[in-house]
């Protein structure tokens, strides 16, 4: 058993009330806005998947029961904020767990009122009434929808009410705030990637030929769950040998190889922000030549790519220098064939690398947040979360390519934030460099069989 892991503070109370505070002062007076819960989602027959509140919700309420119901109403001065949710029920939660019940999700939360859910019907409308606009997740919940069109219709036909509200997007105002992260929200994160390096550095330690790719996502998995992290951020993916070069691989049912890399990509979630870590290392322990080739391509596009990762920096600039990395150093190992500058205008580098570099992350792995403004790539700002994952991945059937290569699939995948001083890795803690990654699985295996 491992010792007590160490809790981080979520966030505050006064920090959900600024969130909320901030969204209604970009609101016009006279409008209204709807943030939904989650629903629970049915895995089969009678069994739910884990529940995961929608993070909108989460982002603005911290409460995390299903079938709630977040009314903010923008007001000239303060706004007021209500919460819709499920009653307290002895019976169910026997059964189901506790439920926090409308008055003690109001005081919890700091909303200014808060009623049951069963009274939607009797309450919304009459808020609806009158109102220009309403912000709405449109397209996110199909019941909600069809619901709230239901309330605009009956108030539409009805004879001297206020009129319906015109239907807008909520979505650009938060996707512009949760880009943002607090310092609270940095501290979630640090330890979500804390976690998940852990995690990263074990699974290398378990490494051996023979194991099955599962076995190595048991040792993660491991990690995260006694780490107090009880969900992953996406699908484990396992990727021995040829495996890494399919993109969205987590079947992870293979027997791990000596002489073939694995490519690990695993993070996970802790208070409802995710780490996104991949690391590619040899499944016996040591890289062979070619396998060593690629890889130092691979390690010194991300480094040039993170060195990117500054304040002022547009989004492309990370991208783009790891693709001139990648491109020359295809170059050099006589993989492709021609002017660096040429491939990379062509787009010929897109044989082996065909991602971009990264994207955003925070509470969902592929996190909110425009990367262009009116059609030019976004400049970066401190309080950004980005991932680096730049990557090399060679077919195994192209008789062009030296047979040496073929079949090799690497990449190496960090969290970074930016700060005014500078990218700031949150993930450093996992091994890569080789010599790190090799001390480790060496020394790790030691350890385990004393
Ligand atoms: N693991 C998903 C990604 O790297 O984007
Ligand atoms: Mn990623
Ligand atoms: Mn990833």
């Amino acid at each position: 058993m491992s010792k007590t892991p160490k809790t981080t503070a979520g966030i505050s109370r006064s920090e959900y009330a600024r969130r909320r505070n901030r969204l209604m002062a970009e609101l016009p007076a006279g409008s209204l806005a709807i943030v939904s819960s989650a629903g629970e989602q049915l895995r089969s027959r009678d069994t739910f998947f884990p529940f995961r509140q929608d993070s909108d919700f989460l982002y603005l309420t911290g409460f995390d029961e299903p079938e709630a119901l977040l009314v903010l109403v923008p007001g000239r001065t303060q706004g007021e904020t209500l919460l819709f949710c499920r009653e307290r029920d002895t019976e169910k939660e026997k059964w189901d767990g506790p439920r926090l019940g409308p008055e003690r999700a109001m005081q919890q939360c700091g909303l200014n009122d808060a009623f049951p859910i069963g009274d939607l019907d009797d309450i919304l409308p009459g808020l609806l009434e009158g109102r220009e606009l309403l912000y709405f997740p449109m397209g996110r919940y199909a019941h909600l929808d069809k619901r709230i069109r239901n309330y605009l219709e009956r108030i539409t036909a009805a004879p001297n009410t206020g009129g319906a509200p015109e239907m807008v997007d909520l979505d650009y105002q938060l996707r512009e705030m949760r880009l943002i992260k607090s310092a609270q929200e940095i501290r979630l994160m640090e330890q979500a990637a804390k976690i998940s390096a852990e995690a990263h550095s074990r699974a290398m330690t378990r490494c051996q030929p023979g194991l099955y790719e599962y076995q190595l996502e048991a040792a993660l998995l491991h990690t995260f769950v006694d780490s107090g992290a009880r969900e992953t951020a996406y699908p484990t993916i396992v990727g021995g040998g040829s495996n890494a070069l399919v993109m969205h691989y987590c079947s992870n049912n293979a027997q791990l190889r000596d002489g073939d890399l694995v490519l690990v990509d695993a993070g996970c979630e802790y208070r409802g922000y995710v780490a996104d870590i991949t690391r590619t290392y040899p499944v016996n322990g040591s890289f062979s030549g070619p396998q060593c080739a690629l890889y130092e391509i691979v390690l010194a596009a991300q480094q040039a790519a993170i060195e990117q990762v500054s304040v002022g920096n547009h989004w492309d600039h990370p991208h783009a220098a790891s693709v001139e990395i990648i491109t020359q150093g295809l170059v050099d190992l006589g993989l492709l064939r021609g002017d660096t500058q040429g491939l990379i205008e062509s787009g010929a580098y897109r044989q082996f690398y065909m991602h971009r570099v990264g994207h955003w992350l925070g509470m969902d792995v592929h996190d909110v947040g425009d990367y262009r403004i009116h059609g030019a790539w976004r400049q970066l700002e401190a309080g950004m979360v980005m991932t680096v994952e730049p990557g090399i991945y060679v077919p195994e059937d192209d008789e062009s390519i030296p047979a040496e290569f073929r079949g090799i699939g690497i990449r190496i995948e960090d969290d970074v934030a930016l700060t005014n001083r500078g990218p700031q890795i949150l993930s450093a803690a996992a091994p890569k460099a080789i010599e790190d990654i090799e001390y480790t699985m060496l020394h790790g295996r030691d350890l385990l069989t004393r």
